[in-house]
């Protein structure tokens, strides 16, 4: 029958599975706040880049290191050049037309052959077999130099540090007169794994990593799930190589930024396989940003709990996950106070900040969205706006020091 036929051949497409943004590798987490995080720090970076290229009347190239299924190249191309206003229609900063190409490297052939699949009509992208693990396997000859040399959501981590300096040195050489290197790790004191916070920083530390958090939790403690080393690293880490670098190449390699990525809701805060004490924030932060889906509050209150030893790392996280509970409370105080006067809300002067703008805005939110008589104005408007507001705070309280799941440096290449 020709109706089975063509729901089967949909099927077999595997875009007709059910999609949710409450799981997996795509949540909405990575989506809407680690990817999004990701591309507003890079933002002024590639503002600059692109103005620099379209002054010359030149093309964007970009190497994308461990590229995986090439999420990065989605990742980049998302990235808009500032908060578009409303009335306006998003600009991307890089504009299809001033890219001239973008290669994807990796050593892995089911991830690669999962982005050609999925990148295959696009002929200015290109996905190749091969390994990082002693440099920059080709030339100037075999590939024009690149403007960007990105790795993004931890790939650096995969190798040790002589190896990053190597290949640091070769994209020294390898590079135009001006580049720019993202150098994606992760980071060395996580709340995830307070239980590795005790390696001395003095030690080039791997963790033992298990992709645990793709199953669920009565899978998490198989034994047949992978375990393999990643590195873990502070800035002052990430300087080090730096340094080095720019030493054995005579090139300058200029720090730009520094970010922590995932402070609130890295993927192992769902596991507890690092530390049995951290709540599974990432479960009721991907539902504040799925449609129709009402989230018990409540859930998102962090009960910090301290490793002794670690004075500054502790009065750092109880900071921060003191602003973070306190935006929730007032927002679930405007939920609950909502009248028709708007609501009230008391902000106290000592609030850092960033805190204060968040309970602001989200007064804002509420007394806006709380006229809404249709569309489930709670799950699709003030609940999206928290998941926004937290991760303000995620970006504007942090240290860049390596607090995150990801650390990522932001560098330029300077050869002039
Ligand atoms: C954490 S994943 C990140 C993937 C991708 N960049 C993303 O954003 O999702 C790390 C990637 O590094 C790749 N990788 C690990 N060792 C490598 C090596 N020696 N050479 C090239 N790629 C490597 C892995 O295969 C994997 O795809």
């Amino acid at each position: 029958m020709a109706e089975v036929k063509a729901y089967d051949q949909a099927a077999g497409t595997g875009r007709y599975a059910k999609a949710s943004g409450l799981g997996g590798k795509y949540d909405n987490v990575r989506r809407f706040w680690e990817d999004q995080l990701t591309g507003i720090f890079l933002r002024p970076y590639l503002n600059e880049l692109v103005k620099r290229k379209e002054k010359t009347m030149s093309r964007l190239r970009i190497l994308d290191m461990g590229c995986g299924s090439g999420d990065g190249f989605d990742l980049i191309m998302a990235v808009t050049s500032k908060d578009p206003e409303l009335y306006e229609y998003i600009s991307q900063t890089i504009r299809p037309d001033i890219l001239q190409e973008y290669l994807g490297v990796d050593i892995n052939d089911t991830l690669l052959e999962q982005a050609r699949d999925h990148f295959g009509g696009n002929p200015k992208l290109r996905f190749e077999k091969m390994d990082l693990g002693h440099g920059l396997p080709f030339t100037r000859k075999e590939e024009k130099p690149f403007d960007i040399y990105l790795s993004l959501y931890g790939t650096m981590s995969h190798f040790h540090d002589d190896t990053v300096v190597e290949l640091l040195v070769d994209i020294c050489k390898h590079a135009p007169d001006r580049a720019l290197f993202v150098g994606d790790w992760l980071g060395r004191y996580s709340y995830e794994w307070q239980d590795l916070w005790h390696v001395s920083p003095e030690e080039e530390y791997f963790m033992d990593y298990r992709i645990s958090y793709i199953y669920p939790p009565e899978e998490r403690h198989r034994h047949d799930i992978p375990v393999f080393p990643l590195r873990l690293m502070t800035r002052q880490e990430i300087m080090d190589i730096a340094l080095r670098a720019e030493k054995e190449s005579g090139v300058k390699i200029r720090p730009l930024c520094f970010f922590d990525r995932s402070m609130l809701v890295g993927r192992h805060l769902a596991t507890g396989d690092y530390n049995s004490h951290c709540p599974d924030l990432r479960l009721p932060i991907n539902s504040l940003f799925e449609g129709y889906v009402r989230t018990d509050l409540e859930k998102l209150l962090v009960d910090y709990v301290p490793r002794r030893g670690f004075d500054h790392l502790n009065s750092f996280y109880e900071s921060f996950f003191l602003s973070c509970n306190t935006l929730v409370e007032h927002t679930i105080a405007m939920l609950s106070g909502y009248g028709s006067d708007g609501v009230d809300t008391v902000i106290e002067p000592f609030y850092p900040e960033p805190l204060k703008e968040a309970i602001r805005t989200m007064k804002v939110v509420v007394e806006a969205a709380g006229q809404l008589r249709f569309g489930d104005a709670r799950a699709n408007i003030i609940e999206t706006h928290l998941g926004y507001s937290l991760r303000k705070l995620e970006m504007e309280l942090q240290t860049g020091t390596g607090m995150g799941h990801g650390l990522v440096g932001v560098f330029e290449i300077d050869k002039r």
